[in-house]
């Protein structure tokens, strides 16, 4: 259900599209007129809202910022080039959120108010929406616990918004990886499978450390032997060796990633070998000395393909192939951008016109 619901809306005046270039803003610092919001109180989610993107009215005391009850998600709009905007799997990500809000005891978002309240909210910030090449709108759906309550509970209270912004021209940089092997991003049992805040927050110190040492982003490992590869950063992981393309397995310490299914799916459209199971630092080692590691890459919605040129592990920068010799990831990163852009047929059905 994709339709339309009661949603009241107040316009801004004056749009400010016109103060900014969309197609050349720095990324998550300029936000566009409008945001959704939903209240829930009283055991219900209230009538939806759109307004002209302002400030929080909180509390000090508001238990998402002692406690933690806060989930987000990313996506992005699209506009092609006869001026439609379209979304990216958007029910993938309404999905999610929800598995989310289930793992850290809030309400459930109805899909008439996530996907009803997001296309509503695009429609009327269409103008915000970047034609560049590879410009989007990046679009931060979140849910909060706003009790003003000190006390560990959950929330009888919550807001769930829509905000969205420009991302201009987005280039993404090859980057160095760092094998880690003290920190951790996610344990059994734990919420890695989520887009929880703390997840985020907990990321930032061994990714300073790393880059102090000369690195873009770590490697995130397996919390109980640090063997066994996860994520990169905040992307799910891929290697291409020989000619298959391995990912780790989803699991409760891996998020489920909307670009790692769509980039899994066209590898198995384009007649590639696909893996997804448990891989050891020993095994990519092994692979690179034998000379069958071929391409790594990170993969997520902000930067779709990041290709990953040298991973350090036990004071050793592993070099991996010059761009030009890969294969695979360069054409899947251009096809996704295709699909996007409306310049390919879209096979699978991922796009959704606002
Ligand atoms: C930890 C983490 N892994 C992977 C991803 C990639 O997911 P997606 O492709 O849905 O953006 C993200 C971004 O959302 C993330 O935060």
């Amino acid at each position: 259900m994709t339709g339309t619901i009661d949603i009241s809306i107040d316009k801004i005046a004056k749009s400010r599209v016109e103060e900014y270039d969309v197609n050349n803003v720095p990324f998550g610092k300029c936000f566009s007129d409008h945001m959704l919001v939903a209240e829930y109180k009283d055991g219900k989610w209230q009538t939806p809202y759109i307004t002209p993107y302002r400030d929080i009215p909180m509390s000090y005391a508001m238990s998402a910022l002692h406690y933690g009850q806060a989930i987000f998600e990313g996506m992005k709009a699209y506009k092609n080039e006869n001026g439609q905007v379209s979304l990216f799997r958007p029910l993938e990500n309404f999905k999610r959120l929800n598995k989310s809000a289930l793992r850290m005891a809030m309400p459930e978002v109805p899909e008439e108010i996530f996907m009803g309240g997001l296309m509503e909210l695009i429609r009327l910030d269409s103008a915000w929406v970047p034609s560049s090449e590879t410009g989007s709108l990046y679009i931060r759906p979140f849910l909060i616990a706003t009790d003003e309550a000190i006390g560990v509970r959950p929330s009888d209270t919550y807001k769930f918004v829509i905000i969205t912004c420009p991302a201009g021209k987005y280039y993404s940089e090859p980057i160095k990886v760092l094998v880690e092997q003290t920190y951790i991003r996610a344990v059994k049992g734990g919420v890695g499978f989520v887009k929880a805040a703390g997840n985020y927050g907990r990321s930032l110190y061994p990714t300073r450390l790393a880059q102090a040492k000369g690195y873009q982003q770590v490697i995130w490992t397996d919390s109980e032997t640090h063997q066994y590869v996860e994520e990169s950063g905040t992307m799910n992981l891929m290697f291409v060796i020989g000619d298959t393309v391995i990912t780790p397995a989803l699991s409760d310490t891996i998020l489920s990633g909307i670009t790692r299914d769509s980039v899994l799916s066209l590898a198995r459209d384009w007649g590639y070998k696909v893996e997804e199971r448990k891989i050891s630092i020993k095994e990519i080692v092994e692979a690179h000395k034998n000379g069958t590691l071929k391409e790594a890459f990170g993969c997520g919605t902000a930067a779709t393909i990041a290709h990953i040129t040298a991973i350090g592990y036990e004071g050793i920068d592993y070099q991996l192939p010059a761009l030009e010799d890969r294969k695979f990831s360069p054409k899947v990163d251009e096809h996704l951008r295709n699909i996007r852009k409306g310049k390919t047929e879209d096979k699978f059905k991922w796009m959704m016109a606002v």
